[in-house]
């Protein structure tokens, strides 16, 4: 008899802190969209935006023709980075899957690519020493029972045993996998139709120290606020996913103007890390695999500023609800990081410091001492430079050693949003 949700539940929750602690201290992530879709530019949802016929869009599977182990560029670059770990579609909703798959013809080894793509993605992971995540559709445009799945009991059974199958598949041909990112549980109503309690038994069973996201209808182990670094999920881990544009997460040439810049990331980092969540930050390669040209000086310049500056965003945070006028902080137990991306000038003030005397303060980078005074109500850094002293995204990370946990009491009550 399958095993009841609520046991299932209770059974993930008890090793959920050990499995965590990596991705918990990771703090940010490659997500990688790359699929048929991207030869046609216009987002990886274009096949049914554009309502294009089955018969047509498959034609792109012989089409496509990736160089060589793109996925080397884009682990290379995600560790230049900072990032910790990468999630690949392996399978999007376009339904082609980019492994060598016994449960459907329609994948990378028998058409255009001619190879197993999710293998050289694993194999590039392990070789720049990030974590292995796979991202799974269960929305499936392609499957002949994708849709009428939902209407019909014997379609639903085909297509529920294809979907374990592939899920098998990944779970049991490349080794250790990390993270299993589920995507759209369209068109099935309930985690019970799609069997999903058996189906994420069966990953737990092959890959005992897998983390699992929230999109196969049941909580799992984290969740997935998507298009904005939403913190307001306490008391449990999350994940925001963010495409580089804010416009599509599959390669469209046109969407690079609209991409982030350095800071944009940072700030999206500093939410983040300021809140016990992670930032899964998206790239969508070109059609041969290469990284997309607008990604690449933003992520290096990211790369650059974590380099010096991760004590502030890596490992164990505490939610901190500490603010001052040129930016917010970070909080690790007593230690306070305060990220000024607005330079203060020569004085920092912060306002409504309780419970915490402050030993010492420094410049994060450098470690050269600041000199403060502290009253009751106010703690005074003084002797500031005139200009912001990073110049490597114009964010300076200044430390702050208290003797115990400080808390801001502000007579409003709470800080600019
Ligand atoms: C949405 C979109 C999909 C994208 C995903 C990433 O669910 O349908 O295209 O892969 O978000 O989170």
């Amino acid at each position: 008899m399958a095993k009841s949700k609520k046991k299932y539940m209770e059974a993930v929750d008890r090793t959920r802190a050990s499995r965590m602690k990596w991705w918990n201290e990771a703090r940010f992530g490659m997500f990688v969209h790359w699929g048929l879709y991207s030869q046609v530019g216009r987002q990886e949802w274009v096949m049914n935006v554009e309502s294009i016929p089955v018969k047509k869009y498959e034609k792109l599977a012989d089409t496509w023709k990736p160089k060589p182990r793109p996925m080397r560029q884009w682990a290379r670059l995600a560790k230049k980075a900072g990032m910790k770990y990468m999630v690949m579609t392996t399978k999007h909703h376009e339904g082609f899957c980019l492994w060598d798959t016994e449960q459907t013809d329609y994948n990378a080894a028998k058409h255009g690519p001619g190879r197993d793509l999710v293998r050289e993605y694993v194999d590039a992971c392990r070789e720049f020493g990030l974590k292995v995540g796979f991202y799974y559709s269960l929305m499936d445009w392609h499957h002949p029972d994708g849709a009428r799945c939902a209407k019909d009991p014997k379609a639903r059974r085909r297509f529920i045993d294809f979907t374990h199958g592939c899920v098998r598949e990944l779970m049991t041909n490349y080794g250790k996998i990390d993270i299993l990112w589920h995507d759209v549980s369209w068109p099935l109503d309930s985690p019970e139709k799609w069997e999903s309690v058996k189906m994420n038994t069966m990953v737990r069973q092959l890959q005992p120290h897998i983390i699992i996201n929230d999109r196969s209808q049941l909580d799992e182990d984290f969740s997935t606020p998507e298009g904005q670094v939403d913190p307001s999920e306490t008391g449990r881990g999350w994940e925001a996913c963010m495409t580089f544009n804010d416009v599509s997460w599959g390669y469209m040439p046109s969407a690079a103007i609209d991409s982030h810049t350095a800071r944009d990331i940072l700030k999206m980092l500093f939410t983040a890390a300021s809140n016990q969540g992670n930032l899964l930050l998206n790239i969508g390669p070109a059609p041969d695999g290469s990284v997309p040209e607008e990604a690449v000086e933003p992520l290096t310049t990211v790369g650059k500023w974590l380099h010096e500056n991760g004590e502030a965003v890596y490992g164990k945070v505490d939610r901190a609800r500490i603010g001052m006028a040129a930016g917010g902080a970070s909080r690790k137990g007593r230690t306070v990081y305060f990220w000024c991306r607005c330079w203060p000038g020569d004085e920092l003030v912060v306002g409504g410091l309780r419970g915490g005397r402050l030993k010492k303060a420094s410049y994060l980078v450098s470690g050269k001492p600041i000199k403060f005074e502290q009253t009751k109500n106010r703690l005074v850094l003084k002797g500031l430079p005139k200009t912001n002293p990073d110049k490597i995204a114009g964010v300076c990370v200044i430390k702050l050693e208290f003797k115990s946990e400080p808390r801001q009491i502000l007579s409003a009550g709470c800080l600019p949003n």
